[in-house]
């Protein structure tokens, strides 16, 4: 039997993962936690809000699923790392904002960290058991999400809605706005830069519309491996709760003989400026890429509020890496004030844009 631990269990992603765990007898959730919506009866420990961390304290789960949307996951994520308890990461701003305190906390629990990402479940497959010698880079698919192919005069005046209808991947609000606007795929490059150990040199991006192709690793002799499968995240929920085992899922395997579609496309990063700008927070490092995650979380709330127009979430963000302070953050103490003090920029930029 695993223990799992799922917080952030009614969303997205806990959705799915409460469908894996009720079809493997294996699996038993014993704690589930949200933020405002009822849990009852979820499991038999269960919170509302709070501090995530009393419940995992209770729980002593085998595995812990953080499916928790943006920073508010980072005590989750670095509990689980700390205590050595296997980590089924979904919630990626934890791993962005933190990197360098989740690994080292990390290396002290010496726990798994199994990505959840579609992408870096795929990565984590290709990558599993190879010289990291051999690997010439990681290449990262996005799907282009719903405004693909339009310039940036096209998408000044979306709306939440628009941003909202995802083609091929149907998921909480926020990573779909982050996928309208690429931000999704930044914040993938710097989650993948700290889990594989790889520079961003050897990260690529590539637009491939239809999403079967979830990852690829390029190797020194000139092939390459990929993972394939219909966009489904019950897929790398369940590799990560069953891991190793692989357990078997509803989901169908690849029919060839429908003709699939296999495009790659370099992303436009003049109308996608985010994906840019991650890059550019990740090279940076220090609290870049926390700076860069606070002032999306910001920004893509009051898009959604419709308080800002699509264009100005990219604004906001620029805006905050250049002013604020980006050195390294020495503890988590330095890492939320970081944090906060870029809320606290970002509301203060919403009233200007
Ligand atoms: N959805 C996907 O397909 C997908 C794919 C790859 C990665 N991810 C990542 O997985 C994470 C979750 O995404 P999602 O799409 O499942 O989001 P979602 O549908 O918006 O769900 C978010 C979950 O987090 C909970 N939550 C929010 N703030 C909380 C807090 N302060 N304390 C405790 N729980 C809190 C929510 O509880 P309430 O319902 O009570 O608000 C909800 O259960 C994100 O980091 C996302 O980037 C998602």
């Amino acid at each position: 039997m695993k223990r799992i631990a799922l917080l952030g269990a009614t969303g997205s992603i806990g959705r799915q993962a409460i469908e894996i765990v009720s079809e493997h007898p294996e699996l038993e959730l014993v704690a589930a936690a949200s933020g405002t919506q009822p849990v009852d009866g979820l499991a038999p420990l269960t919170q509302v809000g709070g501090d995530l961390t009393e419940l995992l304290e209770r729980a002593e789960p085998d595995v812990v699923l953080n499916a928790v949307v943006g920073f508010a996951g980072l005590p989750v994520t670095l509990w689980a790392l700390e205590a050595g308890v296997d980590l089924a990461l979904a919630n990626k701003e934890s791993l962005v904002a933190a990197g360098e305190l989740a690994l080292a906390a990390q290396e002290r629990g010496a726990g798994l960290l199994l990505p959840v990402d579609s992408e870096h479940s795929a990565s984590f497959q290709c990558l599993e058991g190879r010289d990291p010698a051999s690997v010439e880079s990681l290449v990262l698919t996005a799907s282009g999400g719903p405004f693909r192919g339009r310039s940036a005069d096209e998408l000044a005046d979306v709306t939440p809605s628009e941003a909202l209808a995802h083609p091929t991947w149907n998921m909480g609000p926020k990573i779909t706005v982050d996928s309208a606007t690429l931000a999704n795929k930044g914040l993938e490059l710097i989650e993948a830069h700290f889990l594989f150990g790889l520079s961003y040199d050897r990260l690529e991006v590539v637009v491939h519309p239809t999403s079967i192709v979830h990852a690829l690793v390029r190797f020194r002799d000139g092939g390459a491996l990929a993972h394939l499968g219909y966009p489904d995240m019950r897929v790398p929920i369940s590799y990560a709760l069953t891991y190793p085992e692989r357990a078997s899922t509803p989901v169908p395997s690849l029919d060839l003989s429908a003709g699939l579609t296999l495009e790659f496309h370099p992303p436009d990063l003049e109308a996608f400026p985010l994906l840019a700008l991650a890059r550019e927070a990740g090279e940076r490092g220090g609290t870049a890429p926390c700076v860069f995650n606070a002032a999306n979380e910001v920004a893509v709330e009051a898009f959604l509020e419709e308080r800002i127009r699509f264009a100005d979430i990219a604004e906001i963000v620029a805006a905050s890496l250049e002013s604020l302070d980006l050195s390294p953050a020495a503890d988590v103490e330095e890492l939320s004030a970081a944090d906060a003090q870029t809320r606290a920029f970002a509301e203060g930029a919403l009233s200007r844009a």
